[in-house]
C-alpha cells in the first residue's frame, strides 16, 4: 500500500458529513474487544482521515442503531447473494460504506457505490490507496456521483438481462422528502421488476426529534424529512412493491442502549430495517413459465 497521508473531512458538508456517523460506528465495534462484526476496509479508510471515529461514536444510540443495521443488512444482503449467482447490487447513499469488501461475494458479482459527488470524489481517493480486485476477477465494484432524486442515475447503469438487482437504501431516505422518496421508489420498481429492495426508516417520532438530539447529527447540519411508521403505507404507494420482512435494530443485546434497555418497546418501534419485493418474483416468473 502506498504511504499513507490524512484525507481531509472538512469537503464533506450537510448530509454528506453524516456519513461519518455509521462509518465511526463501524470502525468503533470493529475496535472492541469482541466485536460483532469486523470491518477491516472501513477501519483501513477511517485511518486515512482526519477524524476521530471514538469522537464521533459518543453518540450512544447512533452508533448501537449503526452498528445494528450493519449487521442486520449484512446478513440480507448475504442471503440475496446466496439466492442469485448472477447478482447487480446497487447502493444508493453509500457514503463510506464497505460492504462490498464484507459480503459473501461470488465471482460474477456486480456492484455500484452511488452518493453525491463530493463523497464519491472522497471515496475515489480514499480506494485509490488499496489494490484493485485481483487481474481476471470478474467481481466488479463501480463507484458513480449522482443525486439519487434524479432518476437519470439509472442510464449509466450498464444492464444485463440474467443479473437479478438488489437495491439498498440505508441511512438515506430520512434524509429526503417524501415526494422524493416516493418518486425514487416508483422508479425501483419501474426499472428493476423481479428485484428486491432493503431499506433502512426512522419512524415519524425520531424524524422530528433525533435531529435535535442528536449531537453527531446536530454537527452535521443535515435536516430529516421522511419518517415511516407502517411498512404498509409503501405497499400503498404502489401495489406492485411488497413487504417480505422486516427487522427491528432495537431487538439487538438491549445491554447496548443505555437507558433504552429499559424501554424494550420504545427501542423496537425508532427504527426498521424492511424488506420489499419490487414487482414479480423472478422466481415466481420462473414457475410461470415452466407451467406454461
Ligand atoms: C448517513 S450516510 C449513510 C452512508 C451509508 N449508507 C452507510 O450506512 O454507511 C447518508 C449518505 O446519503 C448520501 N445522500 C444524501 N442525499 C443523497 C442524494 N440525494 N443522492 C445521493 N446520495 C445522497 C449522503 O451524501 C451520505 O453519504
Amino acid at each position: 500500500m502506498a504511504e499513507r497521508a490524512h484525507l481531509s473531512t472538512d469537503r464533506l458538508n450537510g448530509v454528506c458529513e453524516t456519513l461519518l456517523i455509521p462509518l465511526a460506528a463501524r470502525v468503533v465495534e470493529s475496535e472492541s474487544v469482541a466485536p460483532a462484526f469486523y470491518d477491516e476496509r472501513g477501519v483501513a479508510l477511517a485511518d486515512l482521515l482526519d477524524f476521530d471515529p471514538h469522537v464521533v461514536a459518543r453518540d450512544r444510540w447512533n452508533k448501537v442503531g449503526c452498528q445494528a443495521r450493519t449487521l442486520i443488512l449484512d446478513a440480507a444482503v448475504n442471503d440475496f447473494l446466496q439466492r442469485h449467482p448472477r447478482a447487480l447490487v446497487i447502493n444508493l447513499g453509500a457514503g463510506l460504506c464497505t460492504r462490498f469488501w464484507r459480503v459473501h461475494a461470488r465471482e460474477s458479482l456486480r456492484w455500484f457505490d452511488i452518493d453525491l459527488p463530493s463523497v464519491i470524489e472522497l471515496k475515489r481517493e480514499l480506494l485509490s490507496q488499496f489494490d484493485k480486485e485481483p487481474e481476471g476477477s470478474r467481481r466488479q465494484y463501480t463507484t458513480l456521483d449522482a443525486d439519487v432524486t434524479d432518476p437519470s442515475w439509472l442510464e449509466q447503469i450498464p444492464r444485463t438481462n440474467d443479473e437479478q438487482v438488489l437495491v439498498i437504501a440505508e441511512g438515506l431516505l430520512m434524509y429526503l422528502e417524501q415526494d422524493s422518496v416516493q418518486q425514487l421508489l416508483k422508479t425501483l420498481v419501474d426499472e428493476f421488476t423481479g428485484g428486491e429492495l432493503l431499506l433502512e426508516a426512522w419512524s415519524k417520532f425520531v424524524r422530528r426529534v433525533w435531529g435535535r438530539l442528536s449531537p453527531a447529527l446536530r454537527r452535521t447540519g443535515a435536516s430529516l424529512h421522511w419518517g415511516l411508521d407502517n411498512p404498509r403505507t409503501i405497499e400503498a404507494w404502489d401495489s406492485r412493491i411488497r413487504v417480505k420482512n422486516e427487522w427491528r435494530p432495537g431487538d439487538w443485546e438491549p445491554h447496548r442502549w443505555g437507558l433504552l434497555r429499559y424501554a424494550p418497546a420504545l427501542r423496537r418501534s425508532l427504527t426498521k430495517v424492511l424488506h420489499f419485493q419490487l414487482g414479480e418474483a423472478v422466481d415466481a416468473v420462473d414457475a410461470q413459465h415452466s407451467a406454461a
